[in-house]
């Protein structure tokens, strides 16, 4: 499960220690925006000694500095001495910038890659089909910047990417994995934007603040009506009259063999280990 996806500068010690107490599906210790050039090397430094050290929950990642700044090399090196379990690229353009990063970590670690610029966007296709690559980020705050979006609260110009990132990420086998929201003290509207993210079909959002953690995670988990629809489905196809059969009858509605293997994989995802 990635509902919710937290980010913390490295360079901050105390959200380190905190990050290993909260309920998020994954962390991510960032090395490059929200950190300040100056705290550069000491914050890789602390990511690679919070990584050794671990005690996070399930997924644990850093997210390095792009290759063609002078700290990104640097990054890569110090990570591949490690077991982490992921590495999330900034501004991955197309395949040859998932290559330049893979190349250089263990084969246990996978890549994240953020979707984040205009070339990103019109190559998320071969940027997925990488080996290796396990999620598609959208990065909202440098992709607004890069297309020059206006303010909109429905993120109207962002929906045909955000579909197109889904769109892909299931295409691959990956998550799809939506991008921040900025207001955190703003809980209705972090709620909306939460349930927009689970309608376009991505698999969980990037966080910035613990307070984000609950909301995601509901957000993102299947309601209870939808699991009690699935299992509905599930032992309707089990049944003897199902058998053979394409097409059946549940609660007064046309289920297909289609709707099953929606149901299963719904019910799927109530495993903390998925
Ligand atoms: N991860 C873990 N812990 C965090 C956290 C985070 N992203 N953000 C805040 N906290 C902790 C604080 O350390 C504080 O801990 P404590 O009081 O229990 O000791 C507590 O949560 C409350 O924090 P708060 O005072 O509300 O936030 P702040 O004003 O200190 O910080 C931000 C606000 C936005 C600067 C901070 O949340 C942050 O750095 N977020 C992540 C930014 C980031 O990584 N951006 C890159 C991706 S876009
Ligand atoms: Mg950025």
């Amino acid at each position: 499960m990635a509902r919710s996806v937290l980010y913390l500068p490295a360079s901050n010690a105390r959200a380190i220690e905190k990050a290993r107490t909260l309920p998020c599906d994954a962390v991510v210790l960032d090395l490059e925006d929200a950190v300040a050039p100056e705290a550069k090397v000491e914050a890789r430094a602390a990511a690679v000694e919070a990584i050794r050290a671990g005690g996070f929950g399930p997924r644990v990642g850093v997210r390095i500095n792009g290759l063609d700044t002078e700290w990104g090399g640097d990054d890569l090196d110090a990570l591949a001495q490690t077991n982490v379990g992921f590495v999330v690229a900034p501004k991955v353009n197309d395949a040859g910038d998932s290559l330049g990063v893979l190349e250089s970590l263990p084969g246990t670690t996978r890549l994240w890659a953020m979707i984040e610029t205009p070339k990103g966007l019109l190559h998320m296709m071969d940027i997925a089909a990488m080996p290796r690559v396990e999620a598609l980020m959208l990065g909202v705050n440098d992709l607004a910047a890069a297309l020059g979006t206006g303010p909109s609260p429905d993120r109207e110009p962002f929906k045909p990417w955000m579909a197109s990132m889904v769109a892909t990420a299931r295409a691959y086998g990956l998550l799809a994995i939506d991008g921040v929201f900025n207001r955190f003290t703003d809980a209705e509207g972090f709620a909306a934007e939460c349930a927009q993210g689970r309608l376009y079909g991505f698999d969980g959002k990037s966080l910035i603040h613990p307070s984000q953690i609950d909301g995601a995670n509901a957000a993102f988990s299947p309601s209870e009506d939808e699991v009690a629809k699935a299992r509905a489905v599930v032992a309707a196809f089990a049944a003897p009259e199902a058998d053979g059969k394409g097409a059946i009858r549940v609660d007064g509605q046309m289920v297909e063999r289609l709707h099953l293997v929606a149901a299963q994989r719904l019910l799927a995802r109530l495993d903390p280990r998925a």
